[in-house]
């Protein structure tokens, strides 16, 4: 027995259930592959299903609860015996179509443990199915098909985690208006509210822990309640329909993972929810391409061009052109156009009932202008924002991507442009709306047909104001890109509207969930009205390298993207798709520097960003081939550089020669970044 399987056993025998149930198998213990978590699973004295979670010998979890409040009988939470366990194991590694690595490794144990309800209480069936990797769990509930119980109106879940340690965390409050574009806090465990996941915690003796989830398929996302002390509760978001799910049986609940780790790295790197996602459900996904993009857009957000059609109207002609002409020659192969559309005409925050998905507006000839891209070799990235209202969007669906489509336009961005609560869905009647969540079980449902109808003309989907991304990238390799927490698009509304750490939070926590279309790449470092951003320079160009997305837009006006010729270059040569990626420098919440590799040459790229501490770091460049000589190209915050000031458009460009023996050290301006390319000497090309 290996050191961490006897700390994995000792940490199982670290709790007692208070007593056990009647009647009731005992509680049944599974270590990860590598015997450092162990879980345990059993029956209370009450017969209330519960779980303790232990690590390297420490109790993380002490004994919680699990269960069902339903809608229409009695609850499912005690009243269980243990009928039976079953138990497994895999080790398979399956390539990303597209991804932050190529190659993800599957390596787990699992247990599923059967329960049984008391007569009196109705007999129900319930199954707890754990899934134990070495860096973090999963688990999921199980229905199985039953006599006398066939559809489950759940009134709530009853997921408990009670933790035994404090320690700090990095949250967004859950069900708040603005769904997940919040600022981040950082704050005692003990003083979370109700959180979205991921959430992360960094407990007093080091250990890293992520809360999240992994397959939200048709059930309602959940929020993490501190219920009392260090106990938290699963809250499901709300639904119109009193129950805030309802599934017929047989069915499973999506899984509540835990990444566990030692340190950022170990949480950053880590392909938990991947693994507990199904296999590619679309076959070949060739048609899906990763790509840089520009759009009109910036102009938009930053109000000087509008959605709506008048004098200032964004989407013209015209100026589609002018976009394909810049796309093509500095490297970029897609063009994003909004507004392009008629009934979306004067309203950002609309209810969406006139919006249509066919129909252009005058001054948009659309077969003009993606004829013109085609040639050009640029595509077209479409664009349905439905103000919320699913509706209308759904009743249009298929007729929406079928126009596009027979454009040539292979990706879409959508948008749910509405307060928490205010998604406008269909009702029962022909006229009837119900009201739902962006996280709530209809719009869960909502987002699967839009990429499953979008699959089926071969175009990918970036979901803006989505619901969190649970992994679901891996079954749907379609659903490129999803928005998700506050993008660039914030800085354009006010002075350091995203403060100078908010990168270095997103790194660590809605970057664990997947990729983020946020729309880095805005070199004048200004939005409306001349506001600042808390950026340097050095850092919009890291922030290609921090914020993994396989489209990576360059969100500012074209000509201010044209007076920054050497960063614009350096940008035209950034990926968007990698054969490895690893965290080599950082802490949660303060500063984030990634290498990746490029998916189809020897090249490398480093880089990433800051908070507001100054600070220096070393890179070693281990991770660089043996007997390989690369080129770097470092851009590097300048002497002096801050975000506070005009100092933040200070930047320095160096380039040396260097082997996987070498180190870079990088100054860290406040509210700074870095990015450096390492290609192999023999195929750099001269610059
Ligand atoms: C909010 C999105 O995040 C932004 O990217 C988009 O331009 C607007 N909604 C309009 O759809
Ligand atoms: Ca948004």
């Amino acid at each position: 027995m290996n050191r961490f399987r006897i700390l994995g056993v000792l940490g199982a025998l670290l709790f007692s259930f208070p007593a056990l149930a009647q009647n009731s198998a005992p509680p049944a213990t599974v270590l990860s592959p590598d015997g450092a978590i162990a879980v345990t699973v059993g029956a209370d004295g009450e017969g209330h299903p519960v779980w303790t979670l232990s690590r390297k010998g420490k109790l993380l979890v002490s004994p919680s609860r699990l269960g069902f409040l339903l809608t229409d009988g009695l609850p499912l939470d005690r009243g269980f015996t243990v009928t039976g366990e079953s138990r497994g194991s895999g080790d398979d590694t399956w390539e990303q179509p597209w991804g932050e690595r190529r190659y993800v490794r599957d390596h787990y144990n699992e247990l599923t443990v059967s329960y049984r309800q008391n007569a009196d209480r109705g007999g129900r069936l319930l199954s707890v199915h754990f899934r134990l990797f070495d860096n973090g769990i999963g688990f999921r509930y199980e229905l199985p098909e039953q006599p006398a119980f066939k559809t489950m109106h759940i009134a709530e879940e009853l997921t408990e985690f009670r933790l035994t340690t404090n320690g700090t965390a990095l949250w967004i409050p859950g069900g708040e208006f603005n769904r997940y574009e919040q600022l981040y806090s950082r704050t005692p465990i003990d003083a979370i509210s109700t959180a979205h996941t991921p959430l992360t915690m960094m407990l007093e003796d080091g250990t890293h822990m992520v809360f999240h989830e992994a397959a939200l398929v048709d059930y309602a996302g959940y929020w993490l309640k501190r219920a009392d002390g260090l106990t938290f509760r699963t809250t499901l978001a709300p639904s119109s329909q009193g129950a805030k799910v309802v599934r017929d049986l047989p069915f499973a609940t999506p899984w509540r993972t835990i990444r566990l780790a030692d340190d950022a790295a170990g949480i950053v790197e880590n392909d938990l929810e991947l693994n507990l996602n199904e296999p590619n459900k679309l076959g070949d996904v060739s048609w899906v391409k990763p790509g840089r993009y520009i759009g009109i857009w910036w102009g938009m957000i930053s109000g000087k061009w509008t959605w709506a059609t008048g004098p200032n109207h964004g989407a013209t002609t015209e100026r589609a052109k002018q976009h394909i002409d810049f796309a093509r020659k500095h490297h970029f192969s897609g063009v994003l156009v909004e507004g392009w559309n008629k009934g979306w005409d004067g309203d950002w925050f609309g209810t969406g009932f006139d919006y249509s998905f066919t129909q252009p507006t005058t001054d948009f000839d659309i077969k003009a202008v993606t004829d013109y891209a085609r040639k050009q070799g640029v595509t077209l990235i479409g664009h349905h924002e439905t103000g919320g209202n699913i509706a209308n969007y759904e009743a249009q669906l298929d007729d929406a991507m079928k126009f596009y489509a027979s454009l040539g336009v292979t990706k879409v961005k959508t948008g749910y442009v509405a307060d928490a609560g205010g998604i406008i869905a269909p009702g029962d009647k022909p006229g009837e709306v119900r009201m739902e969540w962006h996280d709530g079980q209809r719009q869960v449902q909502h987002h699967l047909k839009v990429v499953e109808t979008a699959a089926k003309y071969h175009i990918s989907i970036d979901a803006h104001e989505p619901v969190k991304d649970t992994g679901l990238r891996r079954t749907y390799p379609n659903w490129i890109d999803r928005e998700g927490a506050r993008g660039m698009e914030y800085n354009a509304w006010g002075k350091f509207n995203n403060p100078p750490g908010h990168e270095a939070n997103l790194v660590y926590t809605r970057m664990l969930s997947g990729p983020m279309d946020f729309t880095p790449g805005v070199l004048s470092l200004q939005g409306s009205n001349g506001v600042p951003l808390a950026s340097t320079l050095a850092k919009q160009l890291g922030l290609y390298l921090a914020i993994y997305s396989p489209i990576q837009m360059a969100a500012d006006f074209l000509e201010n993207l044209e007076a920054h010729p050497r960063e614009l270059d350096f940008i035209g040569t950034i990926p968007t798709d990698w054969s490895e990626s690893h965290l080599i420098a950082g802490e949660v919440g303060r500063y984030a520097i990634f290498a990746r590799k490029d998916r189809a040459s020897e090249t490398w790229f480093a880089g990433g960003v800051n908070d507001a501490d100054a600070r220096t770091v070393t890179l070693k460049l281990d991770f660089l081939a043996p007997g390989m000589t690369y080129l770097a190209t470092i851009a590097r915050d300048g002497e002096g550089a801050t975000y506070e000031t005009e100092a933040r458009h200070r930047i320095a460009w160096e380039t040396r020669k260097v082997t996987r023996d070498d180190t870079i050290s990088l100054w860290l301006a406040p509210g700074g970044g870095a990015a450096i390319r390492l290609e192999p000497v023999k195929t750099a090309k001269k610059r």
